[in-house]
């Protein structure tokens, strides 16, 4: 089993591109099943998710290229609708295609999906989403076996939580109705803008993304289009967590700091210094983290539970007490007891956990358990005094691209072992 080894205590200098955004990414390449023709994707991120989606789309027929990170997806012939178990468990965003499929073949079979082991996660807003557009949902022995239906009419369908996967796929099932579809309670999630922008580019018409009222004029042809997928604000939270842990000074370019309103003012307020320009922010720091505020999770544009385990890895290895309220799912705390084996001092009562700084953790032998959880073991490990290997890379893979390579180039000691 592989692992990163890492030297902890070295300051991080220098700049980087960020990849483009896994979140956006992979409903993009669903949504591309919409159009019989061939679009081209520029700054798609190689991570394991994205070529799990690219095996899917194979599956269905499509033919997929990828050429440096430029995808193009042609999916003129499609010769089936169904996703086997097998595939549907690689990831959460796998639930995207049932909306996909719908609206292009009018009907869908899959089972539920995968992902990271966050507590529950149900798809019960995507199904009730769907079936307010009509269409009929019936599970046979695991298996989720979907129609279109229903007579076109115009509808308002309402999500209970603005649940960011539930509105990508009632966005897409939409485009795919011929009669006006309202989304009301939708997610504002950035990634949630730029579906719709990917989707205009194609021909659908849809106003209100980035609210809570999308509307969408669906039945409308769609043709194909070329897209730059966002900049990961996730993986510039992380990168920038890790500067703000280790010190030193960093750049990070090809993303909208305006997407990381939340994490940033976090930052500022534990004493690291922040510039932000178009698509371009820059985060000194220099002294041990102060505590912050309360640290609580919630949609955007609140703090993302994404940045959650993160953030707080940074601020266990400095000075002063935070808490951290973690909203959106049961099971987010996974990665405190491996930071307490480095010395950190959390304390966790239901939703809530306490960090107090030790003022430096310590290097160990450390496993990722999800995908964030282990971003933000290598962000503690990197500041931590003593060498550490983190193992569970198979987690990190899904949503960061070459992360030793970025780091090392920033002047950390960080590498993999086999
Ligand atoms: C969530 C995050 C997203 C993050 C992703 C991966 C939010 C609002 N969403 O997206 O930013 O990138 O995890 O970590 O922070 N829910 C239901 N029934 C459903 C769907 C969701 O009860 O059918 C609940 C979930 O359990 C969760 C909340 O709604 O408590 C938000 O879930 P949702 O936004 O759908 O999660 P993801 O799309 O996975």
């Amino acid at each position: 089993m592989s692992c990163y080894e890492i030297t902890g205590g070295r300051p991080l200098s220098g700049s980087l591109a960020v990849h483009g955004a896994k979140n956006s990414v992979l409903p993009i390449l669903a949504a591309c099943l919409l159009v019989p023709g061939q679009c081209v994707l520029h700054n798609c991120p190689d991570l394991s998710d994205v070529s799990a989606t690219i095996d899917i789309l194979r599956l269905l027929g499509c033919r997929v290229d990828r050429e440096g990170d430029t995808v193009t997806v042609d999916a003129s012939l499609l010769s089936r609708s169904d996703i086997p178990d097998h595939l549907m468990r690689e990831m959460r965003s796998s639930v995207i295609f049932l909306g996909a499929l719908l609206a292009r073949m009018g009907a869908a079979e899959l089972s539920y999906p995968g992902g990271c082991e966050l507590g529950p996660r149900p798809i019960d807003l995507h199904l009730s989403a769907l079936r307010s557009l009509g269409a009929e949902i019936l599970e046979e022995q695991g298996v989720l076996v979907c129609r279109s239906g229903g007579r076109p009419q115009n509808r308002e369908l309402c999500l209970s939580i603005p649940s960011v996967g539930a509105t990508e796929n009632a966005m897409l099932a939409a485009c795919g109705c011929p009669c006006q579809t309202t989304i009301l309670g939708a997610a504002r999630e950035p990634e949630i803008i730029d579906l719709a922008g990917f989707l205009r580019r194609l021909g659908a018409q849809i106003a209100g993304a980035g609210t809570s009222a999308i509307t969408i004029q669906g039945g409308v042809p769609l043709h194909p289009a070329e897209y730059r997928i966002m900049g990961d604000r996730i993986a510039a939270a992380t990168y920038l967590c890790a500067a703000a842990a280790a010190t030193g000074e960093v750049e990070l370019t090809g993303v909208d700091p305006d997407t990381l309103t939340a994490i940033l003012a976090c930052l500022g307020e534990a004493g690291c210094t922040l510039h932000t320009g178009p698509d371009r922010m820059v985060l000194a720091s220099a002294a041990p983290l102060r505590g912050i505020r309360p640290v609580r999770t919630a949609p955007y544009p609140g703090f993302p539970t994404d940045a959650q385990a993160i953030l707080m890895a940074a601020l266990a290895g400095g000075e002063g007490s935070t808490l951290f309220v973690e909203n959106i799912f049961d099971s987010r705390y996974r990665h405190v007891d491996e930071l307490r084996r480095m010395g950190a001092d959390i304390q966790i009562a239901g939703r809530a956990a306490m960090v107090t700084g030790v003022g430096k953790l310590h290097g160990a032998s450390l496993r990722s358990t999800d995908l964030r959880g282990g971003a933000a073991l290598v962000v503690a490990a990197l500041a931590a005094e003593g060498t550490s290997q983190v193992s569970g890379l198979r987690h990190i893979r899904r949503g960061y691209q070459t992360l030793d390579r970025n780091l090392r180039a920033l002047g950390a000691d960080i590498r993999e072992l086999p």
